[in-house]
């Protein structure tokens, strides 16, 4: 079957961008997590960030009802991680490669960056919503991304 939107996705996909993983717990304390490239920054101060979520996601109503959610960018050697993430792999991790911060949200114990948030405001958008996050607190290492680009992944340098 062909995708209608593959012209499209193919010409967005020329925008290289890092890969993070996005985590909340839902109602019943339950991890709640998968895999973006929707991520970027907005505001320095205060300090902000976004990323887009699909409306049909299975984390949807979670991320919906959470006051918090974590975005780990991660290293080029956490390419398992994506995968588990994006649901093509078994579980690399765990729960116990989560830890809690300020707001209680799950942070990725290994990343090469972390971003604690607070949720302040979700926003409508076509088939995603748009979830803003005010960052409580953050983590930043050395090491070299995980990068995606035309649907490929790459390691960037350090
Ligand atoms: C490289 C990459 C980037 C992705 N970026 C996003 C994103 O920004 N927002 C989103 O909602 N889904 C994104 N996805 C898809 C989700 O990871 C995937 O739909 C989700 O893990 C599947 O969850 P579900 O089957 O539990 O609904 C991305 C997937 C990949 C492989």
């Amino acid at each position: 079957m062909t995708d209608k939107y593959r012209p499209l996705k193919d010409a967005l996909g020329r925008f290289a961008t890092g890969i993070a993983v996005a985590a909340c717990r839902n109602g019943d304390g339950e991890i709640k997590a998968l895999t973006i490239n929707s991520f970027t920054s907005v505001s320095l101060d205060p300090p902000l960030v976004l990323w887009c979520l699909e409306n049909r996601a299975s984390s949807y109503s979670s991320f919906m009802s959470a006051d918090a959610y974590s975005v780990n960018v991660l290293r080029a050697d956490q390419r398992q991680v994506s995968d588990h993430f994006a649901g093509f792999l078994p579980d690399p991790i765990g729960e116990e490669g989560f830890e809690a911060w300020k707001t209680g949200a799950p942070v990725l114990k290994e990343h090469l960056a972390a971003f604690d948030c607070k949720i302040v405001a979700r926003h409508d958008a076509g088939d995603h919503v748009v979830l803003v996050g005010a960052v409580e607190q953050f983590s930043c290492n050395e090491g070299k991304p995980l990068i995606y680009y035309a649907s490929n992944y790459y390691q960037g340098t350090d």
